[in-house]
């Protein structure tokens, strides 16, 4: 049996080719939910438009530190595996719910696999970088999405024999839906937008958001981008931004604000845009995917690939450097190769899961 532990908007979207092949091979597993994303539009939304099947547990854990937060879901995925007793756990990225949920595993001596492992930012301040370097080291099962990512982890001493290269479930999420998004989505009619005629944005990054200098900056720069191509320029709002920009009371002259919209509406959205700005990890992949410009409002990244191919830059949170890495960009030739393979990570990864439920495998060396 195959335990499905998940709690977020990026997790809920990258587990769903994973949750997809579990279902058409009839396969014993369930959803834990975690419950730490939670409000319509960054929860629910993702299990109607993805037509996925109902979490078995959802522990309802919501917001809070990050020691409060990954106690409760510590507690919460220990009493549901002792109880269900799978024969592996899956956990995607590097959230509370991640690091939460492989170390209950673990402490019950139950095989955990790592999807998206071997990310490194190299910049500890981030909560992300702390999750995936524990994640990493103390999971059984490493599916690294690229050659990079399995480099950093013999890097950091782990064993070959843990690890295999897939892909980016991500690659299988955008090409199973980007026809039903195509047909079912009417985004671009709704706000008005011509394809190639607006900017899109998305920022949630707690180093970028909670901090009131970091947020004006952006806005700002994002106010200078409007201005200089007379775009319109669409922010679908996480809700912890849009908690800051009140608390911080920030402008946002020319920027059209929004709720956060459902995954086949947001990749029209970032199909169709002229370019996107964003320090969000799965938006990097996606505008990459998707051969759309993109500017990252961090410092750093875990997706250096997406830079290696000329698809990404990084621009930081500074107003002028927000404007001049999008004048770059835009005057840049914009055909890259995907480096995130070719959309069979989800089918890779439940092979090779099912091979381990059966105990015929124990190295899943690429
Ligand atoms: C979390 C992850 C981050 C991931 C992001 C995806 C961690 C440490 N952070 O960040 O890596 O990129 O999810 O979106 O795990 N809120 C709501 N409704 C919700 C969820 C959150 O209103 O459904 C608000 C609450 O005010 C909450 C804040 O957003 O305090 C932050 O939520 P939290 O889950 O702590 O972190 P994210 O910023 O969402
Ligand atoms: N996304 C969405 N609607 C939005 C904004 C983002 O469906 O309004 C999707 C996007 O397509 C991507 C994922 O959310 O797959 C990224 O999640 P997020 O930026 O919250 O987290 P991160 O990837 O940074 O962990």
């Amino acid at each position: 049996m195959i335990a499905i532990v998940l709690g977020t908007r990026p997790e809920i979207i990258k587990m769903s080719p994973i949750i997809r092949e579990c279902e058409a091979r009839n396969l014993d597993y369930f959803i834990l939910h975690s419950g730490q994303h939670y409000s319509y539009e960054m929860d629910r939304a993702f299990f109607e438009d993805l037509e996925l099947p109902e979490p078995k547990y959802n522990l309802d854990v919501g917001s809070g530190t990050h020691a409060g937060q990954t106690a409760k879901i510590m507690a919460g995925v220990e009493d549901v595996l002792i109880k269900e007793s799978p024969d592996i756990v899956l956990v995607q990225g590097d959230t509370n719910t991640v690091i939460a949920g492989v170390l209950a595993a673990a402490k019950l001596h139950i095989r955990v696999g790592h999807i998206e492992a071997g990310l490194r930012s190299f910049d500890r301040t981030m909560p992300e970088e702390i999750n995936r370097v524990v994640a990493d080291h103390v999971s059984d099962y490493l599916f690294a999405p690229t050659e990079t990512a399995r480099q950093y982890l013999l890097a950091e001493g782990i064993e070959e024999n843990k690890i295999c290269v897939t892909g980016n479930t991500i690659v299988d999420a955008v090409l199973q839906n980007q026809e039903l998004s195509k047909k079912k989505a009417d985004i671009l009619d709704t706000l008005g937008l011509a394809p190639r005629e607006y900017v899109l944005v998305t920022a949630h990054r707690q180093e970028n958001v909670d901090s009131p200098e970091n947020l004006w900056n952006i806005a700002a720069g994002l106010e200078a981008v409007h201005r200089e191509y007379s775009l319109p320029v669409i922010f679908p709002m996480h809700p912890r931004t849009r908690k800051m920009v009140e608390r911080f009371a920030i402008p946002l002259d020319g920027i059209s604000v929004m709720s956060p919209v459902g995954f086949l509406e947001f990749l029209q959205l970032e199909s169709n845009a002229r370019l996107v700005l964003t320090d969000s990890g799965g938006v990097q992949e996606e505008a990459c995917i998707l051969g759309v410009p993109c500017i990252t409002l961090r410092s750093n990244t875990e997706r250096p690939e997406t830079i290696e191919v000329g698809a990404n830059i990084l621009a930081g949170t500074g107003a002028s450097e927000i404007l001049a890495f999008a004048r770059q960009m835009l005057a840049q030739p914009k055909s890259w190769q995907n480096p995130y393979g070719d959309g069979i990570a989800g089918r890779m990864i439940v092979t090779i899961c099912r091979g381990l439920s059966r105990g015929r495998k124990t190295s899943i060396k690429s």
